[in-house]
């Protein structure tokens, strides 16, 4: 008997708003997303608020030093205090009713309340999340099931090797495409389209020599460099949704973030070793190659998400030499959203 072809997921999961729904309790709220480098939020009073499938959030380093990360959102009426982005702040004050709290997240005030035995503002302190570090990266999850450690699997061994700690981040960018975040992920995670899709990459590199393979939450891609080429030589994919890309004398982080069922966020940070004023041009070309070849993948997503959601589209066969990851990371999402087929099997 021949092992049955491998197959790519049902359309109806990259367009069933219900599926996204599922996803978005099972898969964002309960895992770690990273948001970046940690010196983001280097000085006490630095925050840093961003939205995750949906929820917005934000992180705080407080006069006492401590990081905390809390959901941005009000205990009055639900308003969001800070808007999302970067900057500082001594104390929170929410811009509907002038509510304050303070940064470990104390309502302090409620002014013009009036008076009620039953409010107490002990009763009303901000919604707090979970939030961790790892060499320099900063992540935060809203229900967490497993530690982060436990959730990067395989990846510290991934990395043990590359000093990702001594890269300091120079540079974000913030892209948005309309896909499914799967969309994106299953092509992220095989190099299949490479020459399809990136012909110029294609040129600097060992083609037949491209490697997919799947660890444990992780999914590395290798490629032999033909000389010349600066966009690395190694991508890494992690579960549930960020990547990290090692190059010479540097590295990116990109969060893959669901905004709708049919709209992905990505946030991309870009981290150099070397950041003198001769480096600037070779920093910026880095930069420009990285993105361009970025960008490339999004139309090919964007179609293949109207092929998926207009009712065309069979599922079809997925390469067992470059497309395993993508049934890997097929499977996790169907083992998160469909929990009694994980237990069958
Ligand atoms: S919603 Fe924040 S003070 Fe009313
Ligand atoms: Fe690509």
């Amino acid at each position: 008997m021949p092992t049955p072809l491998l197959r790519n997921l049902d359309p109806r999961y990259y367009v069933d708003p219900a599926i996204h729904a599922a996803e978005r309790q099972a898969i964002f709220k309960r895992h770690w997303q990273v948001l970046g480098p940690v010196s983001q939020v280097a000085e006490p009073g630095q925050y840093l608020a961003v939205e995750l499938a949906g929820w917005k959030l934000f992180v705080l380093r407080g006069k006492d030093g401590v990081l905390r990360a809390f959901h941005n959102v009000c205990r009055h009426r639900g308003a969001r205090l800070l808007t999302e982005g970067s900057g500082r702040c001594e104390v929170l004050r929410c811009p509907y009713h002038l509510w304050l709290y303070d940064q470990e997240g104390r309502l302090r005030k409620a002014p013009w309340f009036g008076e009620d035995p039953g409010f107490d503002v002990a009763d009303w302190s901000l919604e707090p999340i979970s939030l961790d570090t790892w060499r320099g990266l900063l992540f935060v999850a809203i229900a967490p099931e497993t530690g982060l450690l436990e959730q990067l699997g395989d990846l510290p061994e991934e990395v043990a090797d590359y000093p990702l700690e001594s890269f300091t981040a120079v540079g974000t960018e913030r892209f948005v495409m309309r896909s499914n975040w799967k969309t994106y992920t299953d092509n992220f995670v095989e190099g299949y389209h490479i020459p399809g899709i990136h012909p110029a990459f294609h040129k600097v590199i060992e083609f037949d020599g491209f490697e997919t393979v799947a660890r444990r939450g992780v999914v590395r891609m290798t490629a032999p460099q033909k000389g010349g080429s600066i966009y690395g030589g190694k991508w890494l994919w992690m579960w549930p949704g960020w990547t990290l890309s090692v190059f010479q004398g540097g590295m990116n982080t990109s969060r893959i973030n669901p905004l709708a069922v049919d709209e992905t966020e990505l946030v991309y940070h870009f981290y150099f070793a070397d950041l003198s004023e001769a480096a600037a041009p070779h920093r910026q070309r880095t930069i420009d190659t990285n993105i361009a070849i970025v960008r490339e993948d999004f139309g090919i997503c964007e179609h293949t998400q109207k092929n998926y959601a207009s009712g065309a589209y069979r599922p079809g066969p997925l390469s067992p030499k470059h497309e395993s990851s993508v049934a890997y990371f097929q499977g996790k999402v169907l083992d998160a959203i469909e929990p009694r087929r994980a237990a069958a099997e």
